[in-house]
C-alpha cells in the first residue's frame, strides 16, 4: 500500500476492525493514533492533540454517526471524516447533519488521505502547510450563468456540444466553478461521454429534496478529472419519474448559487421539464443538425417558444455537422428558422471516436477543426455574458 507524504500526527482512526486500523497505520509514516471504540476516541480527543478523526466502516451508518456526534459537539474545529464501504445518500445526510466534513469510500489510499487531510484546517495550520486550493464554494459569490443545450430532434449533437462546452468552460475559467447537469432523465449519457461512473445521481438529490442544501448536493455530484462537477442522470430510465420538475427546478436553484456556470444537457422533448429549464436559463443553445427533419423540428420548437413568449434574445442557433454534404445551405436554414446561425461545428469522425473513448475532443484534440467549432460555442457563452453582465469588460477569460 502506498504511503502518504505526511505523518499521522494529529490524526485519530477509529474502527473495531484491526485490519482497517493496521492499514491506516501503514498508510502514514507514523504517529497516527488508532483506537477501537468511541470511548477510547473520547479519551484520545481529551489529550487535545487530535485535529482529524477518520471514522472507519464499523461506524459508517446512521447510528454510528449519531453515537460519534459528541466528537464535534465540544470541538467544532475538529474535522471528522467517515470511511464507508458504500457511500449512500442517507449516510451522507446523517454525516453532514452531524457536522462531519466528508464521507469517502473505503479502502483508504494515499490520494484519499491527502484529500481528507485538506479538510482539516486546524491540522494544516498546525503543520504550517499551505492551505491548498480554495474550497469549492469559497470564491467570490455570484449567481451562475445557466446555459441549456436543447434540440428538437434526437441525435443532433446536444450531448457532445454540452460536454465539450463544459470542459472548455472549466479550462477557460475555474473547473471547480463549473457544473454540467444531465437533464436527459431517461437516456442521459453525459457520464458515459465523460467516462465517469457516478455513485449518486439526480435521483438521490430528488429523494433528499426536503433536506437538500449545498453541502449535501455537492456530495451527490461526480467529479470529472478536469475538476468539473457533474450531476448525473438516473442510472435507469425507470427512475426518471422520481425526478419531478419541481425538484429539478429547486436543484438548479442550488447549483446556481454553488457555481459560476451551469451547463444543462437536455432530452429532445419540448415538455414541461424542458420549458421549466428554459425559463430558468440565461442562455439557450439550440443545436440544429444539417438535415431537413432537424430543421423542420427546430422550426416547430422555435415557433412554439415564440408563441409562449419566450424571450428570443436568449436563444442562439448552433449548427452541427455544418460541413455535411446536404442539400441545404446555411442561408436556407437561417431563412427557415428566422434566426442567424451563431456557431458552427463541422462533422468529424473524431467526434464519435471521442464519445467511444470517453474524452471530449476539446481535451483530446484541442487543435482540431471540430474542437475549434466547440470553441466558437464557448465564445458564444462568454461573449454573451460579457455583453449582458459585464459591459465594462472587467472579466475577460478568453
Ligand atoms: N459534429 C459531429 N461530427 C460527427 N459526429 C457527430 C457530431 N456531432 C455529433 N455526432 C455524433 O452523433 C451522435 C449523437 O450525438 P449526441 O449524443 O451528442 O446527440 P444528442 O442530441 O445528445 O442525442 P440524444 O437526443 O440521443 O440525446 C453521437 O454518436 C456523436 O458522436
Ligand atoms: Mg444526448
Amino acid at each position: 500500500m502506498a504511503r502518504t507524504e505526511s505523518d499521522g500526527s494529529g490524526i485519530l482512526v477509529v474502527d473495531e476492525d484491526e485490519e482497517f486500523l493496521a492499514d491506516a497505520e501503514r498508510l502514514f509514516e507514523g504517529g497516527v493514533t488508532t483506537v477501537k471504540s468511541l470511548a477510547d476516541a473520547q479519551r484520545a480527543q481529551e489529550s487535545g492533540n487530535i485535529d482529524l478523526v477518520l471514522l472507519g466502516p464499523t461506524f459508517a451508518n446512521e447510528n454510528g454517526v449519531r453515537d460519534a456526534t459528541f466528537l464535534v459537539e465540544d470541538d467544532s474545529d475538529l474535522a471528522v471524516v467517515v470511511v464507508a464501504g458504500a457511500v449512500g445518500s442517507s449516510l451522507l445526510r446523517a454525516a453532514l447533519r452531524a457536522g462531519f466534513v466528508d464521507v469517502i469510500e473505503a479502502p483508504l489510499d494515499a490520494g484519499k488521505v491527502t484529500e481528507v487531510m485538506g479538510h482539516a484546517k486546524r491540522l494544516t495550520k498546525r503543520r504550517g502547510a499551505p492551505t491548498g486550493p480554495a474550497e469549492p464554494f469559497a470564491g467570490p459569490r455570484r449567481e451562475a450563468r445557466v446555459i441549456t443545450v436543447m434540440s428538437a430532434k434526437g441525435g443532433s449533437g446536444k450531448t457532445v456540444t454540452a460536454t465539450n462546452l463544459a470542459v472548455l468552460l472549466a479550462k477557460a475559467h475555474d473547473p471547480s466553478r463549473v457544473c454540467i447537469v444531465d437533464a436527459d432523465l431517461q437516456f442521459g449519457d453525459v457520464c458515459l461521454v465523460l467516462q465517469l461512473e457516478p455513485k449518486l445521481t439526480i435521483v438521490n438529490a430528488a429523494h433528499e429534496i426536503a433536506n437538500l442544501d449545498e453541502s449535501l448536493l455537492e456530495s451527490i455530484l461526480t467529479k470529472h478529472p478536469s475538476g468539473l462537477s457533474v450531476l448525473a442522470a438516473p442510472l435507469e430510465p425507470a427512475f426518471a419519474d422520481e425526478v419531478s420538475t419541481a425538484a429539478m427546478t429547486e436543484i438548479i436553484g442550488y447549483l446556481r448559487r454553488m457555481f459560476d456556470y451551469v451547463v444543462i444537457d437536455s432530452a429532445s422533448l419540448l415538455d414541461e421539464l424542458l420549458l421549466s429549464l428554459l425559463e430558468r436559463s440565461d442562455q439557450v443553445l439550440c443545436v440544429v443538425d444539417m438535415d431537413l427533419p432537424s430543421v423542420k423540428n427546430a422550426k416547430l420548437a422555435l415557433e412554439t417558444l415564440r408563441l409562449l413568449k419566450f424571450p428570443s434574445g436568449k436563444i442562439q442557433l448552433v449548427l452541427n455537422r455544418s460541413n455535411a454534404k446536404a442539400r441545404l445551405d446555411e442561408g436556407e436554414i437561417e431563412q427557415s428558422l428566422k434566426m442567424k446561425i451563431s456557431a458552427a461545428i463541422p462533422s468529424d469522425g473524431m467526434v464519435p471516436a471521442s464519445v467511444n473513448e470517453g474524452r471530449p475532443v476539446s481535451e483530446s484534440a484541442p487543435r482540431s477543426k471540430v474542437a475549434k467549432g466547440f470553441e466558437s460555442v464557448l465564445k458564444l457563452v462568454l461573449g454573451d455574458e460579457m455583453s449582458h453582465s459585464d459591459r465594462a469588460g472587467k472579466r475577460r477569460w478568453l
